[in-house]
């Protein structure tokens, strides 16, 4: 079997996404979880952009042992400076810097000509090449840069010294078989490409963002550069679980990975859950309803032979319907076992708080899931905001007015209103509104359910509009009105 190195880039191209962001201890579980899975590389962000940024690649750097661990930058000497300086604690180090070399981004963002970017490319890899031995060199918006031009800057950023090439299709143009030809035609006229290894970093904008990287694959490049759920910039990048699952069911492709496929599910989940990014239910491999069998005909296919129907073993992807059943009755070695699966790390006080929660929980549902518990463990991280809900009631119904009765406490002081409205949601919000007294529009707002039943938790995703910038908010409860009021809270708190 030939090795596909696994990039990872959830934790920058993914994190970019708005309403994704991550605090540096929520990052060092992803990454965590990262290594745990087995990708080969973690981006763990673009250092120069912000002290966050640049914080989350020092913390990753100390937290993650094998994985290597890169640092964005663009193809200044500043940019590459302070990458260098957020990774001193990393064991295997790479530099990514790069370059815009489209038309577009040669004229409209740099305003300067094929031959001086060049020379910028090359001067970019040396300066990295002075501090790490591992490069990796992009050239943005590959996917729109003429093949001829593009084949330049490869052989000269390898020259230079690059040890990995990346090739984006940044905006998502390509078709799978332009996208793969153009790894083929560097392949095949540049020189001294077997110095370094060709990566594909693929955008979804027209949805061939896993189709274009495995036509990269298939024509010769050995680095895919992929998100947990597919998330990033605009519609995303490529997902890491799709080519990770593609490449396990091709077997005669002869291809494969380091991802322990196991740990997924857990990974996509803890990803959708620290983010408040939703997976739509049929997303390939990760989705709600990607192993599940609706139609007659399929079912009485699944019962007869499971691979009519089926080409991957939910087993596979970590989904184990024999997994213990958490209910009002366990224990807290039971609950701290299944976060640990989870990737989620919780001890002594933490896990005690967590444990009472888990117990409250217990009482409403009568079993308690992956998904809850992950909210329960998020939720516990946003004790200790400034503004907390300490009392909702809401009478509401069929005939009757919905009137909301509120308590808040704002740093440690008890605030109450109440109101009427539209329905119960509209009631409460409106009496949050007086006590909060600030200019605020709610401009998007979805309730969405995480499993099946009556007794499932509503998770809340909110967007509001103050002084011109836009605010996200989470909430998740089994009260659905209480979810969304906890959604209304953490935007403010935001803000
Ligand atoms: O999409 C892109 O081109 C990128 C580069 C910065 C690698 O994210
Ligand atoms: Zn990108």
């Amino acid at each position: 079997m030939e090795r596909i190195f696994i990039f990872d880039t959830t934790l920058r191209d993914g994190e970019q996404v708005p309403g994704c962001q991550l605090n540096t201890v929520e990052k060092i579980q992803v990454a965590k979880a990262l290594e745990a899975l087995g990708v080969d590389v973690i981006e763990a962000g673009f250092p120069v952009s912000s002290p966050g940024d640049f914080n989350s690649v020092v913390e990753i750097s100390k937290a993650v042992t094998w994985p290597t661990i890169c640092a964005l930058t663009r193809g200044v000497q500043k940019d590459i400076d302070v990458a260098f300086e957020a990774l001193k604690y990393a064991k295997n180090k790479r530099i990514h810097t790069g370059i815009g070399t489209s038309d577009y981004h040669i004229k409209y963002k740099f305003n300067s000509n094929q031959d001086e970017i060049l020379e910028r490319a090359i001067a970019a890899t040396k300066y990295a090449k002075k501090y790490v031995e591992d490069v990796e060199f992009y050239c943005e918006d590959a996917g729109r840069t003429d093949n001829e031009y593009l084949a330049r800057v490869v052989e000269a950023v390898i020259k230079a010294g690059a040890t990995v090439v990346n090739i984006p299709d940044t905006t998502g143009y390509c078709l799978p078989d332009q996208f793969g030809s153009k790894i083929k035609y560097l392949m095949e006229n540049v020189p001294n490409i077997h110095k370094a290894i060709i990566s594909t970093h693929c955008h979804n904008d027209l949805g061939m963002a896993t189709a274009n990287t495995m036509s990269g694959i298939l024509n010769g490049a050995r680095q895919v550069e992929v998100t947990i759920n597919g998330i990033g910039e605009r519609a995303g990048n490529t997902s890491l679980e799709e080519i990770a699952m593609i490449l396990k069911c091709h077997k005669t492709l002869g291809l494969d990975t380091n991802i322990n496929t196991q740990k997924i599910v857990s990974t996509s989940r803890l990803v959708s859950n620290l983010m408040n990014m939703p997976v739509q239910a049929n997303k390939a491999v990760v989705g709600r309803n990607a192993f599940s069998h609706s139609s007659g005909i399929h079912q009485d296919g699944v019962l007869k032979n499971i691979q009519t129907y089926e080409i991957i073993n939910p087993k596979d992807v970590g989904i184990d319907d024999n997994s213990i059943v958490l209910t009002a009755r366990s224990g807290r070695a039971a609950l701290k076992h299944r976060l640990n699966v989870l990737g989620v790390e919780v001890e002594g006080e933490k896990l005690d708080e967590l444990y009472q929660k888990f117990l409250e929980l217990a009482d409403q549902k009568k079993s308690i899931n992956d998904t809850d518990i992950l909210l329960l463990a998020g939720k516990e991280s946003s004790k200790g905001k400034r503004i907390q809900l300490d009392y909702l009631q809401v009478t509401s119904g069929k005939g009757v007015k919905s009137v909301a009765s509120i308590s808040l406490l704002i740093a440690g002081e008890k605030f109450e209103a109440s109101s009427s409205g539209n329905g119960p949601v509209d009631a409460a919000i409106k009496a949050v509104k007086q006590i909060i007294k600030r200019e605020m529009v709610l401009q998007e707002f979805t309730i969405q359910a995480i499993d099946r039943g009556s007794d499932d938790m509503g998770k809340v995703h909110m967007q509001v509009l103050h002084n011109n910038k836009v605010y996200y908010g989470f909430g998740a409860d089994t009260d659905i009105v209480v979810a969304s009021v906890e959604a209304y809270i953490d935007a403010i708190n935001k803000f």
